[in-house]
């Protein structure tokens, strides 16, 4: 399996602290917003992660994550979306680094308690998504389940109550969502969207939907992003991280600080 982290887009809802930084780069307590996703692929075992990134701000990503990872196992890749162009298309920008793999794509805003490396780690075809109880459904993607807990339905901001599941931001796909993804139209929004590939999977009775627990952010707005730093530190999300990615921030923080010792001298 290997992993996207969906890291561009306008963040316009930010602005104006996205005005000079990305959204994905902005802190969440102690560390970048993007470590958290990027913790959530190394916790299931993922080694290989592109990072998908708009061209603004795109040279930050790099400087950060580029030494920080250069002699670690996880291996990270990054791309540039030159516009957002919608979810989707990180399955067709991603095409030569997927390969002949399956991929899990995670959104590079969102922040997630729950630990998915069993889900992970036991995929093997389909398309495997993950639902939460949220009070104000109507704002996301809400799935519809029938009495046995199946999936029978995903509908964007549905106006009529279908149930209070919404989708979120992380998504497990076979190797076919390439394809699926290629074929897609552009909404009227002007955007390929990420619905299209669970209904794609959902027709052919293939989309699992797996409701779970734990605090989950979207940290999009000033609203969610506050709370989010709010939320790591109270539930010590931050003190949870996989050694390989703890190691790397560690170890990277220890040699900036040497560094800016010998500037002074
Ligand atoms: P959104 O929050 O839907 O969009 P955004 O980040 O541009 O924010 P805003 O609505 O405030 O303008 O995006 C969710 C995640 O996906 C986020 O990490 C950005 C990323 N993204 C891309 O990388 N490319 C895209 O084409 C889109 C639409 C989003």
């Amino acid at each position: 399996m290997k992993g996207i982290i969906l890291a561009g887009g306008t963040a316009a809802r930010l602005f104006p602290l996205t005005a000079t930084t990305s959204k994905q780069l902005l802190p969440v307590y102690d560390r970048q917003m993007i470590f958290y996703p990027l913790n959530t692929l190394v916790k299931a075992g993922i080694r290989e992660i592109l990072v998908i990134v708009a061209p603004d701000h795109s040279g930050h990503f790099l400087n950060l994550l580029g030494p920080m990872f250069d002699k670690s196992e996880i291996k990270i890749e990054f791309m540039v979306q030159k516009t957002p162009r919608g979810l989707a298309e990180a399955f067709i920008l991603g095409e030569g680094f997927i390969d002949n793999d399956n991929v899990a794509l995670i959104l590079g805003d969102n922040i997630f308690e729950n630990d998915f490396s069993e889900e992970i780690k036991e995929f093997k075809s389909g398309g495997h998504i993950f639902a939460k109880k949220v009070a104000d459904p109507e704002r996301f993607g809400v799935v519809k389940f029938d009495k046995d807990g199946r999936a029978i339905k995903i509908v964007e901001k549905p106006k009529e109550w279908l149930s209070d599941y919404v989708v979120t931001g992380l998504y497990l796909y076979d190797n076919r969502v390439v394809g699926a993804a290629k074929n897609l139209k552009p909404s009227e929004r002007g955007e390929i969207e990420i619905v299209d590939l669970h209904n794609f999977y959902l027709e052919q009775g293939e989309l699992k939907v797996t409701p779970f627990e734990g605090a989950y952010l979207d940290a999009g707005t000033h609203d969610s992003l506050s709370e989010a730093s709010r939320v790591v530190k109270e539930k010590g999300i931050y003190k949870k991280f996989h050694p390989l990615v703890d190691k790397a921030i560690t170890n990277f923080s220890q040699e900036l600080k040497e560094i800016s010792k010998k500037k002074l001298i």
